[in-house]
Parts: structure tokens; sequence; C-alpha cells
């Protein structure tokens, strides 16, 4: 028994009645982006038709009407993850972009030649690259944090790690491996050696109930995309204090109190990142899918994706236990729903190919996260990564595509 009612959930994605090849969309790419529900579509599509117009700045009905949903948005993605205010939510386009944010503001700032940042071995080069372009121009060491054979963080010389840090970038849930870190022991020991914690909270805030306060972390970073919302927003959290002492990151209308001929000033948090016309429907339509998203209650879709990853993993292994290597913890309570596995020598891009004919939407490649694939001696992985919407009907289908791809590639 599953504690979300699947079958009416997916009545409220258009997109699960799709036809391709004559047979039903079963869609496992969730954790690469997510589907969305009526409930997001129609407060995108009524902004749009009933009180669209740009925001902060009319003083006429509408204009007023965008500016309070706006702001409402943030509001509600800022109880989501547990914000002290809604000040602290700063609308970005997605994770990336906030944690780019983080190192061309508050890292330049404060970071000097020879300081440290620690990151993992399992980050997605949302949480790499940034860094190495700020420590290719500041002369700032990137340490790494490695991983153990049962694809947790090895943390026992973490803090010879954090030594001399200034901030420790991690991960809350691995896209690939699907492993939750434990975030508070390592919010208290990065604070321990005057470090910062940043968090990449986007696989982490659509699966688990989030609460960046009880974490103590500094910075929290995810996209609307992955929890049902649209593309094109995401958020960043930080502590005000943060906020208010960063430097802005993109200059323009909006993000100023005053523009002079000699300089400008800064407009109040968290305003000022936000520059030029923001995505308004986007932002809206992100409320919407934090109102989606609570509904059906967090502890439910949490408890809904163990059982099901549970009863994947096992499917998978029962089905093919020889010819199928799963990259991730087994243990579902320190995992999510994303599985990657190699199947009996068969390249993922070719398995994928495959099951597209059976409908099967699963995601083969590198998953962004190349140092990861580097450490696991693999070019590529099969991932399949389940959401609120999938049942274990879906798994069964996985199972049964991948059984005729064996024979396919078998000679
Ligand atoms: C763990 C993790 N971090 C960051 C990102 C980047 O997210 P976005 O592409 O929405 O910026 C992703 C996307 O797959 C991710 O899985």
């Amino acid at each position: 028994m599953s504690a979300l009612d699947v079958a009416t959930i997916r009545r409220d994605f258009p997109l699960l009645e799709r036809e391709v090849n004559g047979k039903r969309i079963t869609y496992l790419d969730s954790a690469s982006s997510a589907q969305k529900p009526l409930a997001v579509l129609d407060a995108m599509d009524h902004c749009y038709r009933h009180y669209y117009a740009n925001i902060h700045r009319g003083v006429y009905t509408i204009a007023e009407e965008a500016t309070a949903a706006y702001e409402a948005a943030r509001r509600k993605v800022a109880g989501f993850v547990g914000a002290a205010s809604e000040s602290e939510i700063v609308f970005t386009r997605n994770a990336t972009e906030g944690i780019n944010l983080v190192a061309y503001t508050w890292a330049r700032a404060n970071l000097r030649a020879g300081d440290a940042i620690v990151l993992s071995h399992m980050e997605h080069h949302a949480n790499v690259v940034p860094w190495h372009i700020l420590a290719a121009e500041r002369g700032v060491e990137l340490r790494w944090i490695p991983m153990t054979d049962d694809y947790q963080l090895d943390l026992k010389d973490l803090d010879q790690l954090l030594d001399g840090a200034r901030l420790l970038a991690v991960t809350a849930m691995s896209n690939v491996l699907g492993t939750i870190n434990d975030i508070r022991p390592l919010a208290d020991a990065a604070h321990a050696h005057d470090a910062l914690l940043l968090v990449d909270a986007c696989q982490y805030v659509p699966h688990v109930a989030t609460d960046v306060q009880a974490w103590d972390a500094d910075f929290a970073s995810f996209s609307a995309h992955k929890m049902c919302g649209p593309s094109g927003i995401g958020a960043l959290w930080a502590r005000r204090e943060l906020l208010e002492e960063m430097p802005p990151f993109l200059g323009g209308g909006e993000m100023i109190r005053d523009v002079r001929l000699d300089g400008f000033s800064t407009n109040d948090v968290p305003w000022k990142f936000e520059a030029g016309t923001m995505p308004i429907a986007e932002a809206i339509g992100f409320g919407a899918a934090v109102d989606y998203m609570t509904s059906l209650g967090m502890p439910a879709v949490r408890d809904h994706e163990m059982r099901l990853t549970r009863y994947a993993l096992d499917a998978l292994a029962e089905r093919f236990p020889e010819s199928l290597t799963i990259y991730g913890p087994r243990d579902t309570s320190v995992r999510g729903g994303a599985i990657s596995f190699l199947f009996d020598g068969i390249h993922a891009h070719d398995i994928s190919q495959v099951l597209d004919e059976d409908a099967v939407c699963v995601r083969a490649g590198h998953h962004c996260a190349k140092p990861l694939m580097r450490q696991l001696g693999v070019p590529a992985t099969t991932r399949a990564s389940v959401y609120v919407y999938n049942d274990e009907a879906d798994v069964d289908v996985l199972v049964e595509a991948l059984a005729k791809a064996q024979k396919f590639f078998t000679p």
C-alpha cells in the first residue's frame, strides 16, 4: 500500500496520458525534470489571461495583482523550506544560477588566494564548475570529500579537509546515486572551522520535507522544475545577514534604490539580487507547485518514494541478478528514488533508445556528474527515477522493457 493515491495523482498530469510509439508513456526521468500538474498549468495560464503585467512598477490594478501573486509565491517557497522569512528567498533561473550567485557575490567578496573550498566527489557540475572558475581566477584551493564503498560521503578526514576552508558546498541528495547526505553534522563541522555551508538542495527539496534552519545551513539552492513547477525559475535561500552583506549579482533595473551619474545604491534584499524583469508567471507557477506538493504532504511523498524505490531495487536485482550493476545505497532510508545502473555491458544510450520504443523515459549519460562517473569508473549510466505519479506498474514496465533490450542486444 502506498501513502499516496497515485491513480488520483496521475489524473492531475495531462502529459502522462500521452502515447509514444502507440504506448502510454512511462515517465521515469523526474530527477532530470518533473511533469507538471494542472494546478501549475492553470495558475500560469490564469496569470497570463487575467492579471499579467510587470511587477513592482505599475500602480494600476493588474500590476498590483501580479506583484502580489509574485510575492505570495516567494512566501510559499520560504515556508516550504523553513526559511526565517520570505526576504531570505531570492528567485533565480534555477539551482545552477543560485550557486553561481553565491560564487560571484559572497565568494568573490570574501575569498582570497590560499583559502579553500570543500566539495564532494558526488557533486553535480552545477556545484563544481562555478568553484573551478573561482579557483582559477583567485587561486582558491578546491578539496574533495571522497566516497565510501557504499556510496556515502567518507567523512573520516573531514576535519582535516575543513582546516583553513571558508566554504563547504555539498549536495543533500545525489542525482546519480540517490544518496542522501546528513546535512546538520556537516553544518556543525563547517561552522566549527568558521566555514559556511552551501547545500545543493536541487534533488532534496522536491522529495523530502526541508527545514533549512534545522540544517543550520547558510545557503541552499534549488529549482522549481524538479518539483512539478515550471522551468526558468528557482530559488536561493540564504541567511538574511549574509544576503545583506553580499554585493549584488547582476546589475540593472529593480535591484537598485537609486542610480546617479556617479554610482548607484542597491535595493533591499531579496530584490537586490533580482535584476531586470523576472519570470513572473513562472514564479507564480512555482508557488502553485509548492501548494501542490504541500497538499500531497511531503512526509507522504518521501514515504511513497522509499517504498517504490525499495520495490524497484528489489525487482531489478531479482530479475537481472547477473547482468545489472546498481550504483547507489541499497538502504532506502539513506537514499532517494534516482536509480543508476549499468546493464549487461550495453551502452546506456542504446538502452534508453530501446526503452523509448516501449515509451519508457529514462536518462542515459554522465548526468552532469563527470567527476563522480570517473570515481565509479564508468563513462555513463542509465538512470530511472521515480516521483509522486509513479507506481509499481511503472517499475514493472521498466523491468519488462529492459528484458526486451537484453534480448535485442544478446546475440
Ligand atoms: C544535484 C543537482 N544539482 C544541481 C542541478 C542543476 O539544476 P538546474 O539544471 O535546474 O539548474 C541538478 C539538475 O539535475 C541536480 O540534480
